[in-house]
Formats: structure tokens, sequence, C-alpha cells
């Protein structure tokens, strides 16, 4: 009996360790390396269903959210869930959008939004949505131009005569990235609509219920999702906004499931995670957990509670900040949990006993040692440059040019001025149009009072070598005081007195203003001191990353390897699963509607349910959008997701919608750089808490009749 154990432990040690769950799929090589495990897993379907080029498939009803200026950067993901182009997406994806159409008197961030027809939708223009049309594999055209003893630049017009040639004739976008470090390149192809309206949105305290509170935890109960329609011209074309555009007609909208899931079900998000690091050296964790995350912290914490505390004060601020705020509080939080996973798991001790293997590995042959053997010193010696720059870099960004918002409004006005002729009435109307959405959410004296703490923590913490002139002036004087002067006098500051002497052509006088050169003096270190030395230890970096990742790949050939997330295109698959936090605190899969009422405290804003949501509570009105007789809100999963997948579909085996991503679970937020099967959550909305406040919350009944149910 003894042996049996025994043997069975020995085998079970022995088998090269599978880390189940794990993993942002390229689609269309699923049928190449996943399929078959996905069906083991119990996906009832093919590769082809999920990605073809010749039919309808299921990522045709999916789309990645971006910006004009830049489409293929994908801040969340959305899906068509009509064959009237209705698209679904998180709450806090639509909140820029949400906001942006709220006021005093339509304050829509704290009531909700709901067209009760087409007519009523509202268009935002900048918003893209992109339909991915194929994925090609270009290493080799790429490669050979990398090879080539051209300039940079040159090479990186051939590359771009690659993505012009592949679209040549079209209204297509061609977009080309690299993928495991430079490994591999990938071209991906899109169509992008630009007439995208906001159609529904639950008020916040629904679909930002629990606030920055909950965010990053489980167990959850926000209601975060909002929804939009994607518009066409009357070819069913991309234009942009117009009268006479029409609902898009998409080549595959998603089926909704409501049947529900039960704990180990097989499940996948498709969508668009924006960026993971998990192939980094011990050295480059080291740097995150130590001097990157902590310093980004610490400057945060100051912004935050001056913004909250405006916040709290006046209904206008809160309208004004609430988006900002979000943004803010969001990767502060994710900072902070990364440290928590990171330290708990002992990454960097897990990181070193690899390279340790991997250094033995590459002392063997002549052939490894001339490619790999010196990777992991080199990298070694890089990073220990790079820590001082890493820090005045997050001083300079984190407090400095994205600190207080007139630092980098006053570069972007400057920017513009030292482009523009003076003549060209058209543009100087453009701009004008952006310096008064800009002062629509900007109030001095908040943004003051973040001048005035974040000035003094950079004055004060700041390495001498990188403190800029201009602050190094301000030490131990009293910089409350002084700010007082500088926003009350700065023609940045005011949009009158700005829009008057930028249409008088004063620029020399606007640019003696002490506030501009304050943050010329900021921007100027950053540009010119920290950032070219920061990119070329980087650049250094990256070269020697992508031989380590070369080597890896090389050393473990059965693993199999995926590439980190790049705001691409990706599949990830997983089980429903709650999980073990820490000893003797275990987690459930999902929440219910019950759960909101437990945390119902009307006098803490994040809290305070809606009158109505409690009375359907009550009153036990739910319809059909209901499992063991509640209605059920989240779910957690272990697929592996990121930032980007937000509003991501979340899927059944038979390819139905049974929820959309939203975020991670507390304890798993390091995953971005060490995925943890055992702790590693992505949690979901349950669609059919989505459906029930579209239904019953707001009575929206013609949104859930264009929608298909599976039988
Ligand atoms: N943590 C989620 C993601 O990274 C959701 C953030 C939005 N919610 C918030 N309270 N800030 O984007
Ligand atoms: N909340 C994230 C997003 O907006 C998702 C995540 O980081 O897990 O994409």
């Amino acid at each position: 009996m003894r042996k049996t154990v025994l043997f069975l432990l020995i085998l079970f040690i022995s088998l090269p360790i599978v880390k189940a769950d794990e993993g942002m799929w390229i689609p269309a090589l699923l049928k190449k390396y996943n399929i078959e495990d996905m069906q083991k897993a119990g996906f009832k379907l093919s590769a082809e269903d999920i990605y073809s080029v010749n039919q309808a498939c299921l990522k045709d009803a999916v789309v990645g959210l971006g910006r004009e200026g830049s489409p293929f950067h994908h801040f969340c993901t959305g899906e068509i869930i009509s064959d009237k182009g209705l698209m679904i997406t998180n709450h806090h994806c639509g909140y820029g959008a949400i906001q942006a159409h709220s006021s005093l008197e339509h304050n829509y961030l704290r009531d909700g939004f709901w067209a009760m027809s087409m007519e009523e939708e509202l268009a935002n223009p900048g918003i893209t949505a992109s339909f991915l049309v194929r994925i090609e594999d270009v290493t080799e055209k790429v490669e050979a131009i990398l090879r080539t003893k051209l300039a940079p630049k040159a090479q990186k017009a051939r590359i771009k005569a690659i993505m012009d040639e592949a679209v040549k004739g079209t209204n297509l976008k061609a977009n080309i990235k690299s993928f495991f470090a430079g490994n591999q390149y990938f071209m991906s192809v899109y169509k992008i609509y630009k007439d995208v309206r906001l159609v529904g949105a639950p008020p916040s305290a629904i679909g930002k219920f629990g606030g920055d509170t909950d965010n990053w935890a489980w167990p959850r109960h926000t209601g975060d999702f909002s929804m939009f329609r994607i518009y066409a011209d009357s070819n069913n074309e991309p234009a942009a906004y117009s009268k006479n555009n029409q609902p898009l007609k998409p080549k595959k909208s998603l089926t909704i499931s409501l049947k529900g899931v039960k704990e180990n079900d097989f499940t996948m998000v498709f969508g668009y995670p924006g960026t993971t690091k998990e192939y980094l050296t011990s050295y480059a964790i080291d740097q995150v957990q130590n001097i990157e995350n902590p310093e980004k912290i610490a400057i945060r914490t100051l912004k935050l509670e001056t913004i909250k505390a405006s916040m709290a004060s006046s209904e206008l601020l809160r309208i004004k900040y609430s988006a900002k705020a979000a943004g803010v509080a969001n990767s502060w939080k994710r900072w902070k949990g990364e440290i928590k996973g990171l330290k708990r798991f002992n990454t960097i001790k897990l990181k070193q006993d690899l390279e340790a293997k991997f250094q033995k590995w590459a002392e063997v042959t002549p052939k490894r040692k001339l490619n790999y053997a010196n990777i992991l010193p080199q990298m070694k010696e890089l990073y220990a440059q790079k820590a001082e720059y890493a820090r005045a870099y997050a001083y300079a960004v984190e407090a400095g040019i994205r600190g207080p918002e007139i630092i980098g409004f006053i570069n972007s006005v400057n920017s513009f001025l030292k482009s523009y002729n003076g003549k060209d009435e058209k543009k100087l109307e453009a701009f004008y149009g952006k310096i008064d959405a800009f002062f629509k959410n900007f109030d001095l004296n908040t943004d003051r009072k973040i001048f005035v703490k974040l000035m003094s923590h950079y004055i004060k913490n700041s390495s001498p070598k990188f403190l800029p002139e201009e602050l190094k002036k301000l030490e131990g004087k009293d910089i409350d005081k002084i700010s007082k002067k500088l926003y009350n006098k700065s023609f940045y500051t005011s949009k009158s007195r700005l829009k008057k002497i930028i249409s008088k052509q004063k620029y020399k006088k606007l640019y003696k203003g002490k506030l501009n050169l304050i943050a010329q003096s900021i921007t100027n270190k950053f540009r010119k001191e920290i950032a070219p030395e920061y990119y070329k230890i980087d650049s250094k970096v990256n070269s020697f990353q992508k031989a380590w990742l070369a080597g890896l790949m090389e050393m473990q050939k059965d693993k199999k390897f995926y590439p980190d997330a790049n705001s691409s295109f990706r599949v990830s698959y997983g089980k429903i699963k709650g999980y073990e936090s820490r000893d003797a605190v275990t987690y459930g899969h999902y929440t219910t509607l019950k759960g909101i009422m437990e945390k119902d405290r009307p006098e803490i804003y994040d809290y305070n349910v809606p009158e109505k949501l409690r009375e359907l509570y009550r009153t036990k009105n739910y319809g059909k959008y209901t499992q063991n007789g509640e209605v059920p809100v989240c779910f957690v999963a272990t697929n592996h997701t990121t930032g980007g997948n937000s509003g991501s579909p979340v899927l059944n085996a038979n390819g139905e919608l049974i929820g959309l991503n939203f975020d991670r679970a507390w304890d798993g937020v390091m995953s971005d750089m060490y995925y943890n099967p055992e702790i590693c959550r992505n949690i979901a909305l349950d669609i059919r808490y989505a459906l029930f406040i579209i239904d019953k919350y707001a009575g929206a009944k013609r949104l859930i009749d264009e929608m298909k149910f599976a039988e």
C-alpha cells in the first residue's frame, strides 16, 4: 500500500508540470496548439467556430474598443448581441462616454441612461470599434527587413509597406505587432467602425456598486455593463457619425444562455488583453516590486486623497472628477495587489531558480554558451543601471507630467502652438474645442491642491540629480502660498485668458508665465535627462529579453508557450471555479442580489442601493433571470485575463454568452507577471444580472427583444 502511494507520488512529481488554465492564445493557432486540450476540458465546438477566415465565426461578434488616434490600442473589449449591431461592454469601459454626456441637468453617471428608441442613442465621436478580419504570421518578412543594414527609420517604412500592401484598395486597416519579445511577428487586419452610440447604462450605484473599495476584490456585486450600438453607412461599411447611418448588420452576433453555469464548467474569454510580462527575469521583478510600484503608489495616494475630498464636497466636482479618479485609483490598487502577490509566492526566488537552471543549461555546449550564457549576467548589470532611472521616471511622470493636470495641459497647448502657423482658423477652432473639453472637467482649486502635495513630495524625495531646476528653487518655501499665486495668475488656468492670449498671438508672454516655466522644467528634465537614458537601457534589456525567451523555449521544448498580451486578439480558457484565498478562507464561485442587499448602506456613497432595486428584491420580481431562486450577479473563473479584457465575452462550452469579464480577484492580481492557477481568478458579470437590470429595472424591453437566446 505504502509502496503504491510512493510510486504514484514519484510518477506525479516526475510528470511535466502543465499549468492548466494559464495562457492567452492566438486564435489563428488554436487549431494547432489548443483545440484538443479545450475539447478535453469540455468545449463542444471546433477551432473554426472560433476563428476562420472563410466563414462567419465567434470572433466576428467581438470588437476591440479604441480611440480615433490610436485604434490598435484597445482599451476594452465589447461583443455584438443582436443583428442590429447592439454591443455590450462594461460600465467602466463606457464610463468616459457616460461621463462626457453627463451634467447636473442630465446626470447619467448618477441616474443611468436608457435610450428608449434608436433616435435617442447618443453619438461618441472618437470611439472606435474594430472587428478582426484575419491574422497572418509575417515573421519571415519582418525579420528579413530587420536583418538589413537599413536605418531604423527605413526599416519602419518597409514594415509599414507590408501593412499597406495587405489592405491596398480596401477600407481595412492592418497592424503588425511583435510577439514573444520580438521572436515572432503577426499582422492583424481590422475593419474599424467609427459611429458607436451610447444605448444604455445603469446608474453608478449599480454599474459601479462597491466603487473603488470593491474594485479588484471578490466577492463582488458590481453590475459592470453598458450598451452601445455600432452604426454603418448605407453599404454597411464604416463611416464617421452621420444621422443617415444605419445600425450595423453584423456578420455574427452572440447567442445568450440563461442556463447559467456550475462550478468546474468549461468557460472561455475572447478579447483584447493589453500588456502582460510573464517572462521577466528576477531582476525585473525586483525592480517592479521594490522601486517602481512603491514609488508610484506613494505619489498616487497623495493625489487620490485630494481628488476624493473634492468629489465628496460637491456633486459637480463628483461629475468632473469621477472618471479621472477611477483611472488613478484603478492602477494604484492593482500595483498594491501586485506587490502583495509577488511577495506572497516568492516570485523573485521562483525566477532565480529558473535562471540558475537556465545558466547551467546554457553552459553545456559551445553553441549555447555563445547564444545564451551571457544573457543573465548582462541583464543583472542593466537592471542595476536602470534602478535610478526607474525611480526618476516615476517622479517625473507620476508626480510631474501626469501629476497635476495643468502640467500635461500646458504641454499640449505649447506643442500645438509650436506647430501652429497662426493662420489656419479651422485648426485653431478644433484646438479651442479641446481647450473647452479640458476646462469642462477642470477644477482649479482641486488641481492646485494636487500640485501642492505632489511638488512637496517630489522635492523632498527625488534624488537631487533628477530634481528639475524650477523645483529646486521652491525647496524650503511655502508651496501652498506660492501655488495660489501661480494658479491664479497663470494664463493656462483660465479658459478665457488662455484663448485671448492665443488669439492675440502673444506667445512669448504666455511662455514667460511662472507655472509654464515649472511645467517646462519638469518636462525637459524628463525628456532630456531621464527618458533618453531610460529608453537606451530599456532597448538593451529588450534585446536580451528576446534572446532569453528564445533560450527558454529551446530549453523547455515540451512546454507550450503563449505570447505576452499586446492588445491583439486572444482566447483564454479555463473553468468556473471558486478558490481558497488562505488557510480556512474559501470563496464560492458566484454572488447574488441577496449579497447586494447585505452590502446596502444608504449612508455610504458606493454602497447605497437604488430604491427601485430594493423594491425588486422585496417583491422578488426577478422574471426568468434566476439561479436557485436568486438573481445571480457575478462569478469567478480561471481564465487568464488582464487589462483590456474588460468587457470581453465569457462563453460556455457551446460558445453562448454567459457573462462579461470585468476584473480579477485580489489575491491573484500579480497574474500579469506570475500566473498561479490556484489563486488567479477573473471576475465576470453574470449576463442574467445585466438582463434583469435592462428588463426589470430600466424597462428597456426593446433591447431584450433584439437579443437571441439559446434554447
Ligand atoms: N479593476 C478593473 C479594471 O482593471 C475595473 C476598474 C473600474 N472600476 C473602478 N472602481 N475604478 O479595469
Ligand atoms: N478591469 C480590467 C480591464 O479594464 C480587467 C483586468 O485587469 O482584469 O480590462
